[in-house]
């Protein structure tokens, strides 16, 4: 059972306070949507759990089953179980799908102080994360992103999400503006690593759209720096009939008393 656990964040970008004391939890096997307007500071969050060097923490801790990661860099927090989604995936001519999985593979190997994988356990490992989040076979074959739909490159982030089982995976959707075959991709595979692989998958969003087809276990509001609400996913429900001013408005008036 993992957990991540965002305590009392507070961060700035260039002398900017975008999080503003923000808790935040993470369990293996729970979908946790992520929710809030645009410029709450959602992103900022998401860059901050994986350790982007832009942003400032000032204050309060990022700890994955009681190791602080806050000072951590980048490659550590992947050792120890996060991973993220890239939003904007590089394209690598010359470079099949295979022959990149295998070299993360290893590198993430080397990196532990294990062997290389063996072609045959690479092999039945792709294969079964391929049957899990259902990704046909050709698709190892091509090169890397080159030429992808939207559709395709959500697949390759799924399928490494797949194959790494991470403890826990920030997926943050927000700007990518995701057609209906691309979100079928990343919801179905969401629903298949949690399940499958207990990852905790965090999910982040400015629409509701996507969490008609992932139900959140757990959902969180953050806006201006903090998270205001927290609750199941009837909250979705809620932000779709009302719009996030209503709770801006609740949370201005909690605030003046
Ligand atoms: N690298 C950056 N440089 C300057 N300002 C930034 C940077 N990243 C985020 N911000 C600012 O932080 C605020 C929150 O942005 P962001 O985290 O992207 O929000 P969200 O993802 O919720 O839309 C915005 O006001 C944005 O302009
Ligand atoms: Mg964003």
């Amino acid at each position: 059972m993992a957990t991540l656990e965002i305590k009392n964040l507070h961060a700035t970008v260039e002398d900017k306070e975008i999080l503003k004391g923000l808790d935040l939890t993470v369990k293996s096997g729970e979908v946790h949507a992520l929710m809030g307007p645009n410029g709450a500071g959602k992103s900022t969050l998401a860059n901050i759990i994986m350790g982007h060097p832009s942003y400032d923490v000032t204050d309060g801790s990022v700890v994955l089953d009681g190791t602080d990661l806050t000072e951590e860099d980048p490659d550590e927090r992947a050792r120890q179980g996060l991973f993220m989604a890239f939003q904007y995936p590089v394209a690598i001519p010359g470079v099949t799908v295979t022959k990149y999985l295998r070299a993360v593979m290893n590198a993430h190997r080397v990196a532990k102080g294990e062997p290389e994988v063996s072609l045959k356990e690479f092999r039945k490992t792709v294969e079964a994360a391929m049957e899990l989040v259902n990704v046909p076979r050709e698709f190892t074959t091509r090169y890397l992103n080159d030429g992808f739909s939207g559709g395709e490159k959500k697949r390759m982030e799924v399928l490494q999400l797949a194959l790494q089982k991470p403890k826990i995976a920030i997926l943050d959707e927000t700007d990518s503006g995701l057609d209906v075959d691309a979100l079928n991709v990343v919801a179905q595979g969401v629903n298949e690593v949690a399940k499958a692989n207990g990852t905790g998958v965090l999910i982040i969003t400015h629409y509701q759209r996507i969490l008609h087809q992932v139900k959140p276990n757990r959902t969180s509001i953050l806006m201006d720096g903090r998270i205001v609400r927290e609750g199941g996913p009837e909250l979705v429900e809620q932000i779709e009939n009302t719009g996030y001013e209503s709770i801006r408005a609740d949370v201005a008036a909690a605030t003046a008393k």
